[in-house]
């Protein structure tokens, strides 16, 4: 049976530049033998370090240094280490209300007490935060707040700027650390990109982690956190894997040496192509039955659809035609059912994405239980 897999946040393996990595590989190793044949440390490899610090200092247009940032095993180790360090079970962290489901997975098995922010067009309701943190009072006062600032994973929003404004200033005023997850920061189609927290102040408890994952690989497994040193030190205490993959370092550092632009560039142009192709197809065939959200990056399409949808039904259904997705309970903090998938398209095939949402809204229609036109025109109503 022909498969359509909008299941999973992976890079198309179409785009993966086979030649320029072999050729990266090929030289990295001659040069750095010696090294691969030692632990690489808690920092990691010198020269990739220099390479992140230099991308995020374009991007951001500030001054990161090498030495505040650490290579990890992918953005998760960061998600995981910063949560181990800063929490004790039974502690409160704010998030959004729908965030990146391994990010609960890990909040949940150390027993953090999730605290949820909804989530509008401009990203998380920071209006809303002071409200929160009066009602959580001392007794859970958060041990921080984990945010997706850009492109958020399931949403695809970005936090207007005045609201990330707002965010440092109430975090700064109360002494709350932020983590700001920025693991699609690069994936990035139209308009500006937005300017991360730590690049719009000098609070000194914005931790900051960032990933190749979207951007070249995920099987390279290669993220980084970013902090001040003390703070770093403090998260850095957790590790005790003997260092990141050094080779893949290299690598990687290898084929970043001019710059890391324009091969992220040409791997955007066809992702966008894949990001147009969802929300043309939903727009065109989804009318009075969902809507989406259109992206300026990320690699995710969260889809509005009406709530008589039985959720078992079109589970059932969409894998019988072979269409697989992600339900909005998956990235609910509480695995609440609410009316909302999401596509992963970075790696589908443009013919399985023009065939395969056709498939999807065919279902969504075929598991109503009612004909009521749906009382929604966009995806927060
Ligand atoms: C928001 C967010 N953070 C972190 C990760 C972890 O990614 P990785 O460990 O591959 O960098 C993901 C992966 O989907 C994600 O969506």
């Amino acid at each position: 049976m022909r498969t359509f897999d909008f299941a999973v946040g992976q890079t198309n393996p179409e785009t993966f530049p086979i030649e320029r990595v072999q050729e990266a590989a090929k030289t990295a190793i001659a040069k750095e033998y010696a090294q691969i044949t030692t632990y690489p440390g808690k920092l990691g490899h010198a020269g990739l370090r220099a390479v992140m610090a230099k991308r995020e200092s374009e991007r951001e247009g500030v001054s990161v240094s090498a030495e505040e940032l650490t290579l990890l095993n992918g953005s998760m180790q960061a998600v995981t280490l910063t949560a181990e360090a800063l929490t004790q079970p039974g502690d409160t962290v704010i998030c959004e209300e729908v965030t990146y489901s391994g990010t609960i997975g890990a909040y949940r098995s150390l027993e953090i007490d999730m605290v949820g922010m909804p989530v509008d067009e401009d990203g998380m309701r920071v209006d809303l935060l002071e409200a929160k943190l009066d009602e959580l009072g001392e007794a859970r006062k958060p041990k921080f707040i984990y945010a997706l600032t850009t492109y958020q994973n399931p949403t695809g929003t970005n936090l207007s700027l005045e609201r990330r404004h707002k965010l440092i200033e109430i975090a700064a005023s109360r002494d709350i650390p932020i983590v700001e997850d920025n693991c699609y920061g690069d994936v990035h189609y139209d308009g500006e990109k937005p300017r991360s927290l730590y690049a719009l102040s000098d609070y000194e408890n914005i931790i900051y982690m960032c990933s190749l994952s979207k951007i070249l690989a995920p099987g390279m497994r290669l993220g980084y956190i970013y902090a001040q040193p003390k703070l770093l030190e403090t998260i850095l205490a957790r590790r005790h894997d003997g260092g990141g993959n050094y080779l893949a370092a290299a690598v990687v550092a290898e084929l970043y040496k001019h710059d890391v632009w324009s091969l992220t560039d040409e791997l955007n142009e066809s992702l966008k192509v894949k990001k147009n192709l969802v929300v043309d197809g939903i727009r065109d065939e989804g009318e009075g039955i969902c809507v989406s959200s259109n992206p300026s990056g990320g690699l995710f399409v969260w889809v509005r659809f009406p709530d008589d949808v039985d959720q078992e039904k079109l589970a059932q259904l969409t894998s019988e035609r072979g269409f697989f997705y992600a339900s909005g309970a998956n990235f609910h903090i509480h695995s609440k059912q609410i009316p909302y998938l999401r596509l992963a398209f970075g790696h589908v095939p443009d013919d399985d994405i023009r065939d395969g949402i056709p498939v999807l809204i065919q279902c969504l229609r075929e598991a109503r239980t009612s004909n009521e036109r749906p009382h929604f025109s966009t995806l927060f109503d």
